[in-house]
């Protein structure tokens, strides 16, 4: 016989189910591993589809798969089970998607790769619930946003986001702890829409295994332990630019007027990333960044060219390095030719800048500022590779024109 399990959130959950009712449109929960983030969410889309009938509700994260591992197997499914019963739903499993008996419906995807996000931000939703946003780029989940449009009577339509903290210069931190806008750092004119709240595992200990804390958290290397324990917004461990600190930030009124040479770096794929540099001697300036999610190259060339993001002091040029792989993309880039893709030389080089203490980036450059305290390698000493479209960029613009000769070192 199947024992049925009542949802009983934990002290901290019943304030984040409040939270939810607080008015506030964008709900965040952050905090460590294990900590009952994306319990209470993923509950708070089950309460709604079912009070709301015939409405819609999107659970993603960066790969379908791990939204489908993750979440799908291991809270939803078991929590609908606990819920409605087996026999109170649907899953469609070639849709990824869940029909309750009341017409409401509960989407699962990855806004990673392309045919994906394209078939889940294909509908309108009641609820985006934006699960490990420390993978996501503010691109994709901003071109999300206008898919928030299903109107149900009496239902206040809502973005959910959780993650283990990233570094704090991500997006998220900006925009949720520091309330400010991500792309000119101003304070957000409606502050109350954004709200916060960290759990940590120490909150859910009632639900996990007796020695999860003591034995595994407490004996995590320390950046780790920070962020997974304690839910601090924290450099990650094995950070690649390790180097790279805070005073190597410039605001954009106290840059150069003049540059000696500039270049740009262009990445492609569903993250679709530019980058450009100005150099003085041997001193590197990020200058300006740009991203967008699901665009055409054709049209990114547009916007950037339109943003001025093309434009130079004195007449001097602007080659854009682009991704190899590019293909026939890099013809629609203006200026665009072939990058030099050596990853380990290419880091090596900016490590050096960056040590030298010739290497600064404007506050302006959030994407760059975004990635680069979390692009990090693992424990096999390989590059992870997520949350490196502008790193890669940015690789492309300073080690392409070093080793065009451009540049003289
Ligand atoms: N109210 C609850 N009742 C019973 N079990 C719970 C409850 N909340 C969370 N849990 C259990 O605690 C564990 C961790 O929960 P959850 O996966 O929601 O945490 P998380 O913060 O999202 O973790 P991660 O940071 O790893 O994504 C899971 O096994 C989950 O089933
Ligand atoms: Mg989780």
């Amino acid at each position: 016989m199947r024992t049925t399990v009542v949802f009983r959130p934990t002290t901290i959950q019943k304030k984040a189910l409040a939270l939810l009712k607080s008015g506030a449109k964008h709900v965040l929960l952050f905090g460590g591993s294990r900590s009952g983030k994306t319990t209470v969410l993923v509950m708070a889309i089950i309460f709604r589809a079912l009070f709301y009938a015939e409405s819609r509700h999107l659970i993603c994260r960066l790969r379908a798969k791990d939204a489908r591992s993750s979440v799908l197997q291991e809270t939803l499914l078991p929590w609908l089970n606990n819920t409605v019963g087996i026999a109170g739903y649907n899953y469609l499993k070639h849709e990824s998607m869940i029909r309750l008996e009341n017409g409401s419906e509960i989407w699962i995807g990855g806004l990673g790769d392309k045919e994906q996000a394209d078939k889940i931000l294909g509908h309108e939703y009641n609820t985006i619930y934006f699960n490990e946003i420390s993978q996501l780029t503010y691109a994709a989940v901003t071109t999300a946003y206008s898919r928030l449009a299903m109107r149900v009577k009496g239902c206040r339509n809502l973005f959910l986001y959780d993650c283990n903290p990233g570094s704090p210069l991500h997006w998220a931190y900006k925009i949720f702890v520091l309330k400010k806008t991500f792309l000119m750092g101003e304070p957000l004119e409606k502050a109350e829409l954004y709200a916060s709240m960290v759990l940590n595992p120490e909150d859910n200990k009632d639900n996990l295994p007796e020695d999860y804390i003591s034995d595994i958290l407490d004996g995590l290397p320390e950046k780790q332990k920070a962020r997974f324990r304690d839910g601090l917004w924290v450099k990650a461990e094995g950070v690649i630019y390790e180097k790279f600190d805070e005073s190597m930030i410039v605001k954009a009124d106290e840059l150069p007027e003049r540059f000696d040479s500039y270049a740009g770096g262009q990445d492609f794929g569903l993250n679709i990333t530019f980058v450009k540099i100005g150099w003085v001697g041997d001193v590197i300036y990020v200058l300006c960044d740009y991203g967008a999610f699901n665009m055409t190259t054709r049209s990114f060339n547009e916007e950037v060219s339109a943003r001025g993001l093309y434009d130079t002091t004195d007449s001097l040029g602007l080659s854009i390095y682009c991704d190899p792989a590019g293909g026939e993309r890099i013809q629609e880039i203006t200026g665009g030719i072939k990058a030099n893709n050596s990853v380990e030389s290419g880091i090596d080089f900016i490590n050096a800048k960056i040590e030298r203490k010739q290497f600064f980036v404007c506050e302006n450059c959030t994407g760059v500022l975004s990635e680069i305290w979390d692009y990090c390698r693992d424990e096999a000493g390989e590059i992870v590779k997520v949350n490196d479209h502008f790193m890669d960029a940015l690789r492309y613009a300073v080690f392409s024109d070093v080793q065009h000769g451009v540049v003289l070192v």
